[in-house]
């Protein structure tokens, strides 16, 4: 009995294994290192200070982040997600047979309601996940694999900017690069315009791009969402220090920072930062750098704007992105557009 079970699930394995493919985008290329931890002194060296977002993305805050999804506060999972199911069937009606490459997939919860449609459709499945959490990525990947007996995965561990530039050769006749989850807002608009082109550069004429928008809305249900009251937020935020400590052999002291987070109604964006209880000094030992803070100084670790579907879609017209559709859900607090380049 225990032979025959241990022999049946290796072959389950192997047939697993066999459809997937982990790329490790951070250790083939040599300088990244270097790279990312270049982007930690400059924003811990300016005024005011900052850290990029990416830094959330541990496996530990890429829990957390799961956790924020589910709470009664944060609106924007579950809205997206009902958009999905409404629109996923036409998706796949539109796109026909094509791969589906999604920038930070996480644990791909809302991707399994494009790959349900697609699958209805008789169509083939093809998934190109990218995500910073290498750990989320194969875990994901495999469940996916056990659970679409005919899906084929190719995943890519590390940044969008890497991988979108090496994404591997197309297999189906068409692609699209969802990024969806409103990630988007984690530009501020000097990026965005050099994440559209980046995007036009990967895909070819008339393949598609699929971008899942947070949309403006009022304040005090943008705020509840940044300050939820079971603390989830303030312990996602915080544990980029956490995650800046191992990667840089730092000495944060998480106890001695908080979570502040508020809508900029200027710039139409919610601003996260982490602000010290009090005057310190920071080593962060293996990029030789010393910060001090004074009293109540902040770093700023995340913008998350929030947008108007019309602006967006004439920017996304000047890269030649043609929005082909909109879909909302009925408070109109959240916009999926599925874009075609021309
Ligand atoms: C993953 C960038 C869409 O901006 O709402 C959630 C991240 N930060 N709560 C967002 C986040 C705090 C999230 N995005």
């Amino acid at each position: 009995m225990a032979i025959s079970n241990t022999n049946s699930s290796q072959t389950m394995q192997q047939q697993i294994e066999k459809r997937l493919a982990i790329q490790h985008l951070r250790s083939v290329t040599a300088s990244l290192t270097t790279t990312a931890g270049s982007d930690v002194v400059k924003g811990l060296t300016q005024t005011p200070k900052t850290l990029p977002p990416r830094y959330f993305y541990d496996d530990k805050g890429s829990e957390l982040f799961e956790q924020i999804c589910e709470l009664p506060e944060y609106y924007v999972t579950r809205t997206e997600t009902a958009i999905l199911q409404e629109c996923a069937r036409e998706i796949a009606e539109i796109t026909g047979k094509c791969e589906f490459v999604e920038l930070g997939s996480g644990s791909s919860t809302k991707s399994r309601i494009l790959l349900n449609a697609y699958q209805n459709l008789g169509l083939p499945l093809r998934y190109l996940p990218i995500d910073v959490s290498a750990g989320m990525l194969e875990n994901s990947a495999k469940q996916l694999l056990f659970d679409y007996p005919t899906l084929e995965i190719s995943a890519l561990a590390g940044t969008y900017e890497l991988a979108l530039q090496q994404l591997p050769k197309k297999q189906l006749p068409s692609r699209m690069i969802a990024f969806i989850g409103s990630t988007l807002g984690n530009l501020n608009p000097q990026e965005c315009e050099i994440f559209f082109l980046q995007i036009t550069q990967a895909l070819h004429s008339e393949e598609y791009f699929l971008l899942g928008i947070d949309l403006q809305k009022p304040k005090h249900i943008l705020e509840a969402a940044y300050n939820d009251s079971q603390g989830v937020t303030a312990a996602f935020n915080l544990n980029m220090l956490e995650h800046i400590n191992w990667l840089y052999n730092g000495n944060f002291d998480t106890t001695q920072f908080e979570h502040f987070a508020f809508y900029n109604e200027n710039e139409n964006q919610i601003e996260m930062h982490l602000r010290s209880l009090q005057q310190q000094t920071v080593k962060l030992n293996a990029l030789n750098l010393i910060i001090n803070f004074a009293r109540d100084e902040t770093i700023m670790t995340e913008i998350s704007r929030k947008f108007d579907i019309a602006t967006i879609k004439q920017q996304l017209s000047t890269h030649d992105l043609i929005t082909q559709k909109v879909w909302t859900d009925p408070n109109n607090w959240f916009g999926l557009l599925l874009c075609q380049l021309q």
